[in-house]
């Protein structure tokens, strides 16, 4: 049995998140500087069906059998056993690594996911198709909150942009004119289950107050999607700001992704948003050609942890 590696990328949403909890759309693209890697070996003196994980990021190095029932990479390969119905196991090694931040709004919890998903299906023989492995890894982010869109799981498996809707079929567009997207991470870990679950109890105890909120951020994403797709990317930027406001008055921004969607906007982005569950994590800034790089150094000096600069373009064109 040869070892066996898969990975799966990072991602950004360029608009919808939270309002896509609740049934509208979002659009979201893989960021392929940063990945999740997953490699597996055999252990041929290990005991039948023993499965031993490393995963060095957060410093585990553990049986499967003494993990506790939901920790996400125990959930996530038991995910594959019962798919695969496979009850006799050869000893395996699972060595799992990432270079996207954890808890940042760049999907680290589905990308685990999805690479340790297609790697034990592949080592076991089985490799399953990506509609098979999204819904795997739907499972493991449960755990991560109780009520995800689906969003992560679908644009990392299928690493292409995607036009999402929950329970809708995977759409994608066309990006006819590629666009600059500047990554800033405030350093800041920030659960998504916090902000899904503050905004949960919000919208319910004040609906009239929310649903609003979240049908402005549906036509946002209807016209973002409108632009990109006649080449106008140029004509996101208002729509990033707009997306922004929608999200602070959700109350899931923070002092710190505020102030750099605002150097960035000084440093000559067309215009920025927070991205993901928010409170911490990423924000996006739209660079107009030629301002990638000062953009990044205005979020670099204005105390952003890292920077990445990611080229948004067409579907075929990710691998
Ligand atoms: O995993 P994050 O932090 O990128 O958040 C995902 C986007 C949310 O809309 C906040 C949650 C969801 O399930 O769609």
């Amino acid at each position: 049995m040869p070892a066996i590696t898969a990975t799966a990328p990072g991602k950004i949403i360029l608009f919808g998140e939270h309002a896509v909890v609740y049934g509208r759309p979002a659009i979201a693209v893989p960021v392929l500087q940063v990945e999740a890697r997953a490699v597996i070996k055999p252990e041929p003196r290990g005991a039948l069906g023993s499965v031993r994980i490393q995963a060095p990021d957060i410093g585990m190095d553990a049986s499967l059998a003494d993990l506790p029932e939901s920790q996400p990479l125990a959930v996530a390969i038991r995910e594959v056993f019962k798919a695969l119905n496979i009850s006799r196991l050869p000893a395996m090694l699972i060595r799992v690594t990432s270079s996207i931040p954890i808890a940042g709004g760049l999907g680290s919890g589905a990308a685990v996911s999805v690479a340790i998903i297609r790697a034990l299906a592949a080592f076991l023989g089985h490799p399953l198709p990506a509609e098979r492995v999204s819904i795997l890894a739907y499972e493991v982010e449960k755990l991560h909150h109780g009520t995800p869109s689906g969003i992560d799981n679908t644009v990392i498996t299928y690493r292409m942009p995607v036009f999402f809707k929950r329970g809708q079929p995977i759409q994608t567009f066309h990006i006819p004119q590629p666009f600059t997207i500047v990554i800033g991470d405030t350093g800041i870990h920030s659960p998504t289950s916090i902000a899904v679950g503050d905004l949960r109890r919000a919208w319910q105890a004040n609906p009239d107050r929310y649903d609003p909120l979240f049908d402005a951020v549906e036509q946002i994403v209807q016209t973002a999607k409108d632009a990109v797709e006649s080449g106008q990317p140029e004509r996101l930027g208002p729509l990033m700001d707009q997306n922004h406001e929608l999200l602070c008055q959700m109350d899931v921004s923070s002092t710190e992704l505020n102030s750099l969607v605002e150097v960035a906007r000084l440093s000559g982005a067309l215009g920025a948003k927070l991205s993901g569950g928010g409170r911490g994590g990423n924000m996006i800034a739209l660079a107009a050609p030629g301002s990638a790089s000062s953009i990044a150094q205005g979020l670099l000096a204005a105390g952003a942890k890292r920077v990445i600069v990611t080229e948004i373009k067409e579907p075929g064109s990710y691998d």
